[in-house]
């Protein structure tokens, strides 16, 4: 008879072990009700056993989690228990490999040891007082944030939707404080198709897929929806003199992985220059080193007045930044916004450790040349199928546009080891791995992608 601790669960390393099994020990008894039958199989049963008692684990809380949670997420049947560098496991200790860094979000990939020595240290001094207290992580972040942006201020916040909801106020309260007599002041806004800018009511608004919004309206009013790209169209609506910002991502995330022209962005910046509106750029997705440079924007050579950051800047830990220049800052008094959690030294802690790794020229330049590679791989290896339109992105945000929905790949590749997403109208697979992937890493994705291509037939 085996015990489990003689079990060496798949792809884990033998150093890995103890952890991943003491964690998964942890979370059988805590997470899904420990009982004496569980246990018993666990410490006395031979491997076979073990493995039909833990393959009823993550059943088990797939079966509590519809009972208990409100059923927002139609989530992939998979229990993840644990992860280093770009690997997952599951609770039964099958092995991932992550593509998809949590949408976008674990950059430096799962248990960076710099990233896990500022938690627990923070963690162990100080992880919260408010925002009625100074603290020094929030500052030195910040100060990290505007030495290496366009920026002079930031504001924190803890998600991508919030960011850009501090973006509209922050915006209507710019024409405002600049046109004070002004009784008609700019309010309005524009937004791109296939734009995504986060779920709540003010950046709902902004977001182009409307199935996300009809429910829940009335929404914020006054948003209008331009062709991405359309230079004309944006154009002859910024001089209107109506609009107190324009919202764009400089790289579309789940509208498709598009990316924006020089062209494009060059004519917003001189047409809200024209007309005093706001260039308001949201890099939640691709900023931060995931198109190969730190910020996106550097790529278009256009910097804007505001631009929102979150997903990947504290590692997994949750957090949104506002960056703005000191033109819009001055419109802003005390009382205008603020958050309870925001900018906590725990998590501003934690996003010092990603900045300090991220910045880096060498990583950027990786990140820009792991990206070609991958690219030129996909083409290689998938370029033949009848399927494949496109292969397209910057750096490590990539997607491959298919003739049909995505999804039956993506489930086929998780099937066979290998997480990645769907975007756009579900036809385009995205792959926005974490940035620390390797070259071997990307050469088994592109194998596991290519191998699975006939899910699509
Ligand atoms: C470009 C962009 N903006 C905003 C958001 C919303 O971020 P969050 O889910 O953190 O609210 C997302 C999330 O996917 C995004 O991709």
């Amino acid at each position: 008879m085996a015990s489990l601790s003689q079990i060496t669960l798949p792809g884990a390393p033998s150093s890995e072990f103890g952890l991943l099994r003491r964690r998964f020990d942890r979370q059988i008894k805590t997470r899904i009700g420990f009982n004496g039958r569980v246990a018993s199989v666990l410490t006395n049963a031979g491997e076979k056993a073990v493995v039909s008692v833990k393959s009823s684990v993550s059943q088990n809380v797939i079966e509590e989690e519809a009972k208990v949670l409100v059923g927002t997420y139609a989530r992939a049947p998979v229990v993840i228990s644990y992860g280093k560098g770009c690997k997952l496991f599951d609770a039964e200790g099958k092995e991932y490999l992550d593509c998809a860094s949590g949408i976008a979000v674990n950059a430096l990939g799962h248990g960076d040891p710099d990233w896990l020595q500022a938690v627990n240290e923070q963690a162990a001094a100080l992880a919260h007082v408010s925002n009625l207290y100074y603290t020094i992580p929030q500052i030195e972040l910040a100060k990290r944030l505007v030495a290496s942006s366009f920026a002079d201020r930031v504001f924190f916040c803890n998600s991508g939707t919030e960011a850009n909801e501090a973006a509209i106020k922050f915006s209507r309260k710019f024409q405002r404080f600049t046109h004070p007599e002004d009784k008609d002041v700019a309010t309005s806004f524009i937004a791109f198709t296939n734009s995504f800018h986060g779920r709540t009511m003010g950046a709902l608004a902004l977001t182009s897929k409307e199935q996300y919004r009809t429910p829940f309206e009335p929404i914020m009013p006054g948003v209008t929806f331009v062709e991405y790209g359309n230079i004309q169209a944006a154009t002859e609506l910024i001089s209107s003199g109506k609009v107190a910002a324009v919202f764009v991502e400089p790289i579309q995330g789940e509208g498709g992985i598009y990316s924006a022209t020089k062209e494009f962005l060059q004519s917003l910046r001189s047409a809200c220059d024209a007309s005093g509106s706001l260039l308001v750029f949201d890099e939640i997705q691709c900023g931060l080193g995931r198109s190969g440079k730190l910020w996106a924007y550097e790529a278009f050579g256009v910097t804007p007045d505001i631009l929102t950051v979150a997903k990947p800047l504290a590692g997994g830990l949750p957090i949104g930044a506002v960056l703005v220049t000191e033109k819009v800052a001055g419109a802003i008094s005390y009382g205008d916004h603020g958050s309870t959690f925001a900018g906590s030294p725990l998590v501003c802690s934690a996003a010092i450790a990603v900045l300090d790794k991220v910045s880096k020229p060498s990583f950027l330049s990786s990140v820009a040349s792991k990206g070609r590679y991958f690219k030129e791989m996909l083409v290689k290896k998938l370029g033949g199928n009848t399927h494949v339109k496109e292969v397209r992105g910057e750096g490590l945000i990539i997607g491959v546009e298919l003739d049909v929905p995505a999804s039956s790949l993506v489930d086929a590749c998780r099937e066979s080891g290998l997480l990645i997403l769907t975007a756009g109208k579900g036809n385009v697979v995205r792959i926005v791995p974490p940035l620390i992937i390797s070259e071997e890493e990307i050469e088994r994705a592109v194998e596991i992608i290519s191998h699975n291509l006939t899910a699509l037939d």
